[in-house]
């Protein structure tokens, strides 16, 4: 058995953990992405006992910009790292705002049982009180944890451990994440991780798309009319509807978006509520429709579900079978 230091991949993204501010009790204002991995690895002590940490700036962005390109780039980069038998798992640094999305991506379409760890910060580099170094510390003691494999992509703030399935950004404040009725996995103190639970999904063995298909969503509102929806659904593929409730639908709407169904638009019937659910065929007719139900998905969760496997030709018997599963 090898008995060398545990070497994690350290790819920087951007995002506030890498963030700078003209002062350091200035929390807004900043600029996303400014600080380079290699500055930031300074302000994280005791790194060496920890892990070999073999950093790569990848980007230098604020998530809100991330792009379909970028994950082509971060999800390629990844698989080649993990493929090597010299990296036993891997830190992704990224923006908050959108790290819910990116690490579903993740996901879906690594396949490694190595673990991929996302994290990032809610007060800039600069700040008094920064998070980001100690979560850049777990993220690292997570990654190199032989109690992680195996479990997808994982995602830790303020010593909580997350699985990517369910994650949301609820607040804006340190420990802004939550995966609420999923349960936390468990919690990383210093270098130790405490597993508390495994996720049952499906995980893993999506291709990254060369070609995107056009996949938007809406969100049910008082008032909203059904000519927002045919807009949407006019030049899209896929269409991800947050419905009130159990992700239900006035008649209109309903009948705009099984217009749109009937014309070959993918429809998921996802829900609005934080820790909502659908259930199919629950309170709508999803088998008359030709609707496909996103189970207990979030509805930013279930566009990129939905994304990748019509990226792939999946018909929509094979769409429902994937929400059931993953
Ligand atoms: C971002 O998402 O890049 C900016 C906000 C943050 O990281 O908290």
């Amino acid at each position: 058995m090898s008995t060398r230091q545990p070497r994690i991949a350290l790819i920087a993204t951007g995002g506030t953990v890498a963030g700078t501010a003209g002062s350091s009790t200035q929390q807004l204002g900043y600029r996303a992405g400014a600080l380079g991995v290699e500055a930031l690895l300074t302000s994280v002590s005791g790194l060496a006992t920890l892990a070999e940490v073999i950093p790569e700036q990848l980007f230098a962005i604020d998530s809100a910009a991330m792009e379909l390109s970028h994950w082509q780039t971060l999800a390629g980069r990844l698989a080649v790292l993990l493929a090597r038998e010299d990296i036993d798992g891997a830190v992704v640094l990224h923006g908050t705002d959108t790290l819910e999305e990116t690490a579903y991506f993740l996901h879906l379409t690594q396949s490694s049982n190595k673990p991929v760890v996302l994290t990032g910060a809610m007060r800039p580099a600069t700040a008094l009180g920064a998070d980001g170094p100690m979560n850049i510390y777990h993220a690292i003691s997570a990654a190199a944890h032989p109690a992680c494999h195996g479990l997808g992509t994982l995602v830790i703030f303020g010593d909580v451990l997350l699985g990517a399935r369910g994650l949301q950004k609820r607040d804006s404040v340190p420990g802004a994440f939550s995966a609420d009725q999923y349960g936390r996995l468990g919690l990383v103190k210093d270098r130790d991780v405490f597993i508390y639970q495994r996720p049952t999904r499906e995980r893993g063995g999506f291709a990254v798309p060369d070609r995107w298909p056009r996949v938007t969503m809406l969100t049910a509102f008082v008032d909203l009319s059904p000519r927002l929806i045919e807009a949407a659904a006019a030049d899209a593929d896929g269409l991800v509807f947050a419905g009130v409730g159990n992700g239900n639908l006035r008649e209109d709407w309903c009948a705009a978006l099984a217009a749109a169904a009937a014309r070959g638009v993918r429809i998921v019937r996802a829900s609005r509520v934080s820790n909502g659910t659908t259930v199919r065929n629950g309170e709508i007719d999803d088998d008359a429709y030709g609707f496909i139900s996103a189970d207990n998905l979030t509805p930013l969760q279930a566009r990129i579900l939905l994304l990748l496997g019509l990226a792939r030709g999946d018909k929509p018997q094979q769409l429902q079978t994937l929400f059931d599963r993953y």
